[in-house]
């Protein structure tokens, strides 16, 4: 039986303040891969991509995955670009429901506007196009390793857990 919930989607989704108020509604611990990966570094994500690149940073986000996949009773917040190894869905799936949060290009755009100090993949000059490029991208990694798939544009942070909860709940019954 799976008993941990982890939450996947592109930057601006909402993964952090839905998991945040999963974790409270259903009495789990609450984590963050990106929290784990600068408590590990000792420094903050853009340092790690600035003095590591990408790829130092994404060698840090397998060790994290690694670390708490196994975690039970656990609502885990993952980093946008998790999707990318498959080895972190892979251990992932082992103990959690994998939940993927979407949202439109516009409104992904609007939620991150003035991120760019927290996000440096999205400190590029032409953003917009950025963030149109990257989803487009992983739209596919996201597909496959979702076992639910919500949509936010819409939906405020309680309307996007109690859409989790029914759907998980339905997910759990159909196993
Ligand atoms: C990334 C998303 C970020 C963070 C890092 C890379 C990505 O997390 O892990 O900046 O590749 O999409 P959020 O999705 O929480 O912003």
């Amino acid at each position: 039986m799976k008993t941990s919930i982890a939450l996947i989607g592109f930057m601006g989704t909402g993964k952090t303040a839905a998991g945040k108020l999963l974790a409270e509604k259903t009495g789990k611990r609450f984590i963050e891969t990106d929290g784990i990966i600068e408590e590990k570094a000792g420094k903050s994500i853009p340092d790690i991509f600035r003095e590591d690149g990408e790829i130092g940073f994404r060698q840090l986000e397998i060790e994290a995955v690694r670390e708490i996949s196994n975690e039970r009773n656990a609502v885990i917040a993952c980093g946008g670009g998790v999707v990318l190894n498959k080895i972190n869905i892979d251990r992932l799936k082992e103990g959690c429901i994998i939940v993927c949060l979407t949202a439109s290009p516009q409104v992904i755009i609007k939620r991150t506007s003035g991120d760019k100090d927290e996000r440096p993949l999205l400190a590029v000059p032409d953003r917009v196009r950025q963030v149109k490029e990257l989803m487009k991208f992983r739209e596919p990694y996201y597909e496959r390793s979702a076992d639910i798939t919500i949509d936010t544009s819409e939906l405020n942070v309680e309307s996007v857990v109690d859409r989790i909860l029914s759907e998980v709940e339905g997910n759990e019954s159909n196993h």
